[in-house]
Formats: structure tokens, sequence, C-alpha cells
């Protein structure tokens, strides 16, 4: 008889599998997070998956890209149109309206790490599934509300030896001062739309300050002449901007100013900032934020200025290299010499030491004795109890030592010897 053997099936393109082997970084990226933005103040927040479409939409921008063409959008079965999040702080912004955290002390400091979802061309370093680590802080427009969240960002990637780092910082004004600048840079883009990308072109009064981001030849050539966002500031927002940097330069953090730094979301207003990596390749951006006064607004709560910053964790990870991780620690590996009565009896053994808070493992696989012992060098346990039927020995691994005893006194004798027990 033939079987058909069944086609392997695969992870979607653009999305990978978190092997245990990549977990244990995985988890250095969240205890550096939980440290510093913790130390910071923040705390952690988990908002859904998948939200109301109409949140990004109001939220990111229609005018974005990733409205228009990297949503996964998709009606659940009571006809709602449901998103999977692109990105935290529409969400984010909702959660503090609707939680009322305008009544808390402000500003109200939270970090993230989750899951997101953009339908993009899949490449090293870009997924259409990613995880980002992201602080806001809503409820100040204080400078230093900026300054200290840039340098947190700064702080988390020098914890991480994330290499080859460069700040690059900008501001986009207040909406008010931004539609008089806006008029004058569609009219400069519309003096010279045969030069410019078709992409540009047709986008001209849909978003025109992305026009900045573009890497068609012609079009870069037409922007170095286009006004800029950073000349036509109002007073009080180069005065914010100003405030801005000197606190950098208090903290001694080098940055370069940017005047062409333009972000792919529409709600900034005032400071942008990106962090990128020179050690990644194409998308060298490993994490990036601003400030967003309008946006708690602009989603139905009361008016509350807010400030932060989202970083991708495997470009995080790519731009680290490679970190000597600690294998967990073991500290008793129960091995079986017998039969069934051993069996059970090694399997209380582990259960006793696990209840008095040891890392134990059980042999599980039916290895022969010098397997299990293999095993036990293996995971590095500390000390190994070899059960029999009627008498068992336990090991110090440390010092090769190895005594024979009562099954039932293993898990008090180990502590004892290490001082913890009664
Ligand atoms: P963003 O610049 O779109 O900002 O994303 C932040 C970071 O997420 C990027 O710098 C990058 O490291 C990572 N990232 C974005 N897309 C992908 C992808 N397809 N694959 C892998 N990594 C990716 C935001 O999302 C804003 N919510 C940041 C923010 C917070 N602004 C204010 N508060």
């Amino acid at each position: 008889m033939v079987y058909r053997v069944a086609e392997r099936l695969q992870a979607p393109r653009g999305t990978f599998d978190v092997l245990p082997d990549d977990s244990e970084r995985r988890e250095a990226v969240e205890s550096a997070a939980r440290r510093v933005l913790g130390g910071a103040g923040y705390r952690r927040i988990e908002t859904p998956a998948f939200e109301a479409t109409e949140l990004f939409a109001r939220g990111v921008g229609d005018s974005t890209d990733i409205v228009q063409k990297e949503m996964y959008t998709f009606e659940d079965g009571g006809g709602r149109s449901l998103t999977l999040r692109p990105e935290g702080t529409a969400p984010i912004c909702r959660a503090y309206a609707e939680h009322g955290m305008h009544r808390l002390p402000q500003p109200v400091k939270l970090w993230y790490l989750g899951s997101f979802f953009r339908y993009e061309r899949a490449q090293a370093g870009r997924y259409r599934q990613f995880w980002q680590v992201g602080a806001e802080a809503i409820g100040s427009d204080d400078p230093a509300v900026d300054a200290e969240s840039i340098l947190l960002l700064a702080t988390l990637l020098d914890e991480l030896d994330v290499r080859e780092v460069r700040l690059r910082i900008g501001s986009l004004g207040s909406p008010d001062s931004r539609v008089a600048y806006r008029e004058r840079l569609v009219a400069h883009l519309r003096a010279h739309e045969e030069e410019l990308a078709e992409e540009v072109r047709v986008r001209i009064d849909l978003n025109p300050l992305r026009a900045f981001d573009s890497d068609h030849p012609g079009t870069r050539e037409v922007m170095r002449e286009a006004p800029r966002m950073i000349d036509a500031l109002s007073p009080q927002d180069a005065e914010h901007f100003a405030a801005v940097r000197a606190m950098l330069d208090a903290a001694g953090q080098p940055y370069e100013v940017d005047p062409t730094l333009v972000r792919g979301l529409d709600y900034y207003t005032r400071t942008v900032f990106e962090l990128t990596s020179d050690a990644l390749g194409a998308q060298s951006g490993v994490g990036g934020g601003g400030r967003y006064d309008g946006l708690v607004e602009q989603l139905g709560g009361r008016q509350a200025p807010g400030m932060g910053w989202a970083a991708g964790v495997e470009r995080i990870l790519l731009a680290a290299g490679e970190q000597p991780v600690a294998a967990p620690e073991v500290d008793l590996f129960v091995a079986v010499d017998g039969g069934d009565g051993a069996r059970t009896a090694a399997f209380a053994v582990a259960a006793e030491g696990r209840r008095a808070r040891m890392h134990a493992q059980l042999e599980l696989a039916g290895r022969s004795l010098k397997g299990q012992l293999k095993q036990a060098a293996r995971v590095r346990a500390r000390y190994v109890a070899v059960v029999g039927d009627t008498s068992s020995a336990l090991r110090d691994m440390d010092t090769g030592e190895q005594t024979d005893v009562e099954t039932e006194t293993i898990v008090a004798r180990i502590l004892r010897e290490r001082g913890l027990g009664a």
C-alpha cells in the first residue's frame, strides 16, 4: 500500500516561529524593558490584538500607507469591521479615554510589548507579524517628557548592546503652523510636478510631507529645495524643540537634527525622532516615535497631549548581534534505575522538589541510566537523584560525591545541604 505524503505546511509568508533558543533572547529584551521603563515609573498595559477598524482610520490617518494598504481588516460574525492592530499608540489613547485615565496623576506612563500586523513586503527585518516594545506618556506637554522618552529608548538599546545607533530628531510643529506650511509645500510640489515620482504626484494633496521620504532621484532633487517645516515653526513650537534639545544635551545624548524627518503615521505634532542602527541593512529603523498632542481628542476623548515610541523587537535583536544567554538553572535531575515502582517514586521526588521551589527535571524518555546521567550533565543539573525500586542515591554534580539515601529524604537533604532546610 502506498500512502500519499501530505504536503508539509509552513508558517505564512512574513511570519516566523519563535523557537525556544530565540525566546531566551527575546526575554532579555522584555526584562530590560521592565527594568528601564519600570524604573522610570512606566507601568505595563495590554490592549486587544484587534480593534474597530475606525480606530486606525481615524488615529493613524486615512492617507498613510498603513491604513491604505497594510492593514489586515476583516468582518466578524456580527458584521463589524475589525483590524489586527498595526501599531499600539492609537489603541492606548483609546484605552486612556475609555478608562478615564485623565483622572489619574498625569502624565500616565505606560509601556507595552506585543505583536503587531502589517501587510508589508516581507524581507529581512520586515515582517507581517512583528513585535514591538513601546512606551507612551499621556497627559503632559512638558518638553522634559519628550527628552525623557527619547532617552529611555536610547538607554534600552544601549543596555541590549544594539550596535552603531544613531538618533535623529525633528519637529513637525503644531497643526496650526502646519496648515500654512503645507500650502507652501504643496505649491512647491505642484511647480515641479513632472519631476516627481508617480507615487508622490498622486498624493500631493493627500500627504505632501511623505515626499521627503521618497527614494526616487527626481523627487529627491525637488525636495532639496522644498520649504522645510523646521524653518516654519511657531515661536512656541520652536521654544519647545529648543528645550527638548537642551535637555538631551544636558544628559549627554548625541543626536542629529534632521529637518526632513517625517514619519509614516499622521498623528504626530512637534517632536519626532528615530533611532537607526547602521548594523542593519535597508530596514535600519530600530525604533521611533514622537509627540501626538491631538490624538486622544481625535479619538473622542478629552484633549490630552501625548509622547511615545515603539521599537521593533526583531530589529533590536538583529542589531544587537550575538549575546550569551545564561542557561536556566536546574537544581535537581531525577533519574530512574528500576521498574514501575522506581518510576512512580521518582515522579514523587520531582513533584516534591518543585513544591519546595526547586527547578526539577524528570527523566521522560526511558533512557538507560548512563543516558540519563548524560542528560543531567547536558542540562547542567546541580544534583542528580538516582531513584531505585528499594534504595536511591544522590549525586552532587559539583563535587562528584555520591551517597546512598532513603528516597523520601532526597529533597530534604538537598535543602539542608544548601542551607535552605528546616
Ligand atoms: P513605526 O515607526 O511604524 O512607529 O514602528 C516602530 C518600529 O517598529 C520600527 O522602527 C520598526 O523597528 C518596527 N517595525 C515597524 N514595522 C515593522 C515590520 N513590518 N517588521 C518589523 N518591524 C517593524 C509606530 O508604530 C508608532 N506607534 C510609534 C509611536 C509610539 N509613536 C508614538 N508612540
